[in-house]
């Protein structure tokens, strides 16, 4: 792969970062991830505007201008020759003498780099995953996109050891969402259900896409949270996020969701999403 690191083009193998780089030392960095399909960047202006917030709740200072964080984008896609998977961006506020502080003159370290891979035709789509509830162990400013990913990967590997594909986390007896992507479930009633936006959770590009889509497809909505309870007695469950689109939820802690196949709205859902933003 050709990665990009502070202005360079470089095979990965040359791409090297300071011991010092405060990403390394102090997970002070933030990260988008953003789709990629037949060649072409997904919901692009919602991403950046993402990183746009996320920089300026830690004060980092992005190194390029907004059209040239594009230009950037739109040449690793070319660079790499990359057809469908991600572009994974990262800025830390970059290298300085270890101190908690932040640093008055660190030059930010900005990098980015691709992974090929299908997301367009994902098995899992006509399966549905099972989730296991964990405790939501993280830290409270989950709006910030921070590189602090400890907990999710913790989350993961107990959900996998339970069994199940994927853990949804839960906090004061509510869900929050999935770990590393929005959870929403369907009330047997046909409603979508699904977080508000707060320093809780994540404010996903495509959560935000799923519920313009619902509007316009006649499917209500209400933005609240939800308990594990809820969740199990849901007519359906899914999860939102840049390369999952929409992946339907069949199982929570080992009991089926509805009946226990990919729900009819969540599978509508999918193919209006596609239709419009892929
Ligand atoms: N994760 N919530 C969390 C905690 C996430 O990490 C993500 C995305 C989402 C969904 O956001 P969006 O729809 O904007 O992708 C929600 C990315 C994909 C990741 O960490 O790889």
């Amino acid at each position: 792969r050709i990665v990009y690191l502070n202005g360079a083009w470089l095979p990965e193998e040359d791409a090297k970062v300071s011991i010092f780089d405060r990403g390394f030392l102090f997970a002070d960095a933030i990260y988008e991830v953003t789709g990629v399909v037949g060649g072409k960047l997904l919901e692009y202006q919602g991403h950046a505007a993402r990183l746009q917030r996320s920089m300026v709740e830690l004060g980092i200072a992005c190194p390029l201008s907004p059209d040239e964080l594009l230009a950037v984008h739109r040449e690793i896609v070319r660079r790499n020759d990359l057809q469908e998977g991600l572009i994974y961006l990262q800025i830390s506020r970059g290298p300085a003498d270890r101190d908690f502080a932040y640093p008055k003159d660190a030059k930010p370290t900005l990098t980015l780099f691709t992974q090929a891979k299908p997301v367009l035709d994902n098995p899992k789509v006509a399966t549905g995953i099972s989730v296991a509830l964990l405790p939501d162990q993280r830290w409270a400013r989950r709006d910030i996109k921070t590189v602090q990913l400890l907990y999710p990967s913790m989350a993961k590997m107990e959900a996998a050891a339970s069994g199940a594909d994927e853990a949804w986390l839960v906090e004061d007896g509510f869900v929050t969402e999935a770990s590393a992507a929005s959870a929403h479930i369907i009330t047997q009633a046909g409603r979508l259900v699904t977080r508000p936006l707060s320093h809780a959770i994540l404010h996903g590009i495509t959560r935000a896409s799923i519920l313009d889509i619902a509007t316009e497809a006649g499917i209500p909505y209400e933005e609240r949270a939800f308990t594990p309870e809820e969740a199990k007695d849901a007519a359906e469950a899914f999860m939102t996020s840049a390369t999952n689109f929409v992946l339907p939820v069949v199982a929570i802690d080992g009991q089926p969701v509805g009946t226990g196949k990919p729900g009819p709205l969540t599978l509508r859902l999918r193919q209006l999403y596609i239709a419009r933003k892929v």
